[in-house]
């Protein structure tokens, strides 16, 4: 692995090997015993979005391994005022050992990775958010003791959430049943990945096949980051695909319940699952901050 960019770049191996030192960091974490495997690298975070849990998990996880994490907001840089994305690349990537990079579109982040000459990590695009769904796979292993064979549904938007959950449930062996309404598909190239994995993948519109004997159930928000003028549109699109208890009671007892938050109650979820699962979501949120110090100790430290 040189970058993370996607899901798709990676094999099963790779994704594997990222839980398992992402376990690895958290047990060494939580004995009071960080190793320090940034000492003396510096890592840019580079942030064209709002973010809360990326920025701070990655600001307190590269602090833990001993090395320097500058945050940088896009508005603040150069590349605001038309300064082009391959000549900050190609400056960064003089200064900083690695770049994170969370914008709008991922041929900006791709193109960060031609020029930097350095490791460039996604902290999330209008097409992919590979932090979060390795987490969220760490964070399920961890509840399950395995991923192969387990069921997953996911009720909602076929954005950048949807197009990493199909190719990572589905590396990792997994089946998915996706319910996302008409005209919220997820993209149509990583339809055509699913498509080698045959019965493993369902797209449905019913949100009820979603739920179906699911052993873990995702959603998001059906507003996204700069999609705020569809608000009321999209309120009216996904109605009667929030993931409520007659939904849950579908899916199999004990099910999980995974956000990648911030959640919007009582449009993508009830306040009732929300609260009923939030150990379950608050440690998938925990978990973003192992899984970023695996990618950045694998890509910076030969981990
Ligand atoms: N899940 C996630 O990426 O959270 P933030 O937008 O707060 O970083």
């Amino acid at each position: 692995m040189n970058h993370l960019l996607k899901l798709s770049n990676l094999t099963a191996d790779e994704m594997t090997h990222i839980l398992d030192v992402a376990d690895e960091y958290k047990r060494l974490h939580r004995a009071g015993n960080d190793p320090k495997d940034l000492q003396g690298k510096a890592v840019a975070l580079m942030f064209g979005k709002h973010s809360t849990r990326t920025r701070t998990s990655l600001e307190v996880g590269i602090y833990q391994m001993g090395g320097l994490g500058t945050y940088l907001s896009t508005d603040d840089l150069q590349i605001a005022r038309g300064e082009p994305i391959q000549d900050t690349a190609r400056v960064l990537g003089r200064y900083y050992d690695a770049i994170v990079y969370r914008t709008f579109k991922q041929s900006d982040v791709e193109a960060l990775a031609k020029y930097s000459g350095v490791p460039v990590i996604s902290g999330m695009t209008d097409y992919a958010h590979p932090l979060q769904v390795l987490t969220d796979l760490m964070t399920v292993r961890e509840h399950y003791g395995t991923l192969e064979g387990l069921r997953a549904g996911f009720v909602g938007d076929g954005y950048n959430m949807a197009n990493s959950l199909i190719v990572g449930c589905l590396t990792m062996g997994m089946t998915l049943v996706m319910a996302c309404p008409k005209g919220y598909r997820p993209s149509a190239d990583v339809l055509y990945f699913a498509r080698q994995y045959g019965e493993k993948f369902r797209l449905a519109e019913d949100p009820d096949e979603a739920a179906r004997d699911a052993d873990v159930l995702f959603t998001d928000v059906w507003t996204s980051m700069g999609m705020e003028r569809e608000t009321e549109r999209r309120r009216r699109d996904f109605y009667g695909y929030t993931l409520d208890a007659a939904r849950m009671a579908l899916a199999k007892p004990g099910c999980m319940v995974q956000h990648p938050l911030p959640a919007h109650r009582g449009e993508e979820i009830t306040d009732e699952v929300f609260e009923g699962h939030a150990d379950e979501i608050f440690g998938e949120a925990e978990n973003r901050l192992h899984v970023e110090k695996a990618v950045l100790g694998i890509l910076l430290a030969g981990k």
